[in-house]
């Protein structure tokens, strides 16, 4: 196995949520392959450390820009603005997202009380923050690769998108609608992507997935852990359904990441690669 199917130097990857507990990891994965990272999420401050972190551990070049995956001006502005800086966009993950709490039923709710606002909120931030970006950097990565070869600056062939999905997209997990319903339309939009920018940019353009199993983050800590750390009855139903029978560490989507964003799966399009301990395949039983 050549170790250089999975280089990324010299490359330039584009991470939504970057300064997230997620993102943040797969931002350290693709700069460990020797990428350029730029990260946009929202909250400058957070954005602008993130990318110092980076730094300090050994990115070639990172940068934060402020912006909102679900303003397209914002995006579009922060797309120019790392044109301008990096000369262009190899890689795009969609790592911005997350559930809502106000779209997670309450205890003892049903479907029919489901907060109309709340599912289209966290609908928009999982589907639509994952459309957007894509059509902003999408364009410019394929215009770039239909270019390569008459460009001075030599562009890599395979440009990768990879989206962020969940274990909620496939089957019901209780009490979560919202969110596993726009999970799985990133799914399908992660195919449907992947099967028109193949047709367009044949191996210039792949677009991927990965659908991560159960991480302790921000968002899910008090759902799974008990303050004095033991697990809620939520977190052990997760641990009795994950066949590896704990938590996944982040890092550990670092391995995936780099493998879809390099030339190691250039023949590879339109999949969503669990990494979940097995609690995809697993009945249960
Ligand atoms: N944690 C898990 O176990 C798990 C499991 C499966 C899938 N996932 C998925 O993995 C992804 C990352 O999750 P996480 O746990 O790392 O979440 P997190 O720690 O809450 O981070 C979310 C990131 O997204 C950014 N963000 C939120 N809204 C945004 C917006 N409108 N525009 C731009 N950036 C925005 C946040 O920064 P700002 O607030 O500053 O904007 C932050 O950087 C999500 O898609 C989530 O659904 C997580």
């Amino acid at each position: 196995m050549q170790h250089s199917l999975y280089d990324l130097t010299g490359r330039v990857a584009v991470v939504t949520g970057g300064s997230g507990a997620l993102g943040s990891a797969c931002c350290r994965g693709l700069v460990e392959a020797g990428a350029s990272v730029v990260i946009l999420a929202r909250n400058k401050k957070r954005v602008e450390d993130a990318a110092r972190a980076l730094e300090e551990a050994g990115a070639t070049a990172a940068a934060g820009i402020p912006a909102d995956v679900l303003k397209k001006d914002q995006l579009t502005a922060a797309r120019d603005l790392i044109l301008e800086r990096f000369g262009r966009v190899d890689i795009l993950v969609n790592a911005a997202g997350g559930n809502i709490k106000s779209a997670t039923l309450k205890p003892g709710d049903s479907v029919f009380d489901m907060p109309e606002t709340a599912f289209r909120q966290v609908f928009d931030l999982n589907l639509i923050g994952t459309v957007l970006p894509t059509q902003v950097f999408g364009e410019v990565m394929g215009a770039a690769r239909k270019n390569a070869g008459k460009e001075e600056t030599e562009t890599p062939r395979t440009g990768s998108i990879v989206n962020v999905s969940s274990m909620a997209a496939g089957r019901a997990l209780t009490r979560v609608v919202g969110y596993s319903a726009a999970k799985a339309s990133v799914e399908n939009f992660t195919r449907w992507t992947a099967v028109e920018l193949a047709r367009i940019f044949g191996d210039g353009l792949r677009v991927n997935a990965i659908a991560p199993g159960f991480f302790i983050g921000e968002q899910n800590r008090s759902l799974l852990l008990n303050e004095d750390g033991s697990l809620t009855e939520r977190g052990r139903q997760i641990i009795d359904h994950t066949p590896m029978g704990r938590f996944g560490e982040v890092e550990e989507l670092a391995g995936t990441l780099v493998w879809l964003c390099s030339d190691a799966s250039r023949f590879v399009t339109g999949v969503v690669v669990p990494v979940d301990g097995g609690f995809g395949a697993f009945s249960g039983v």
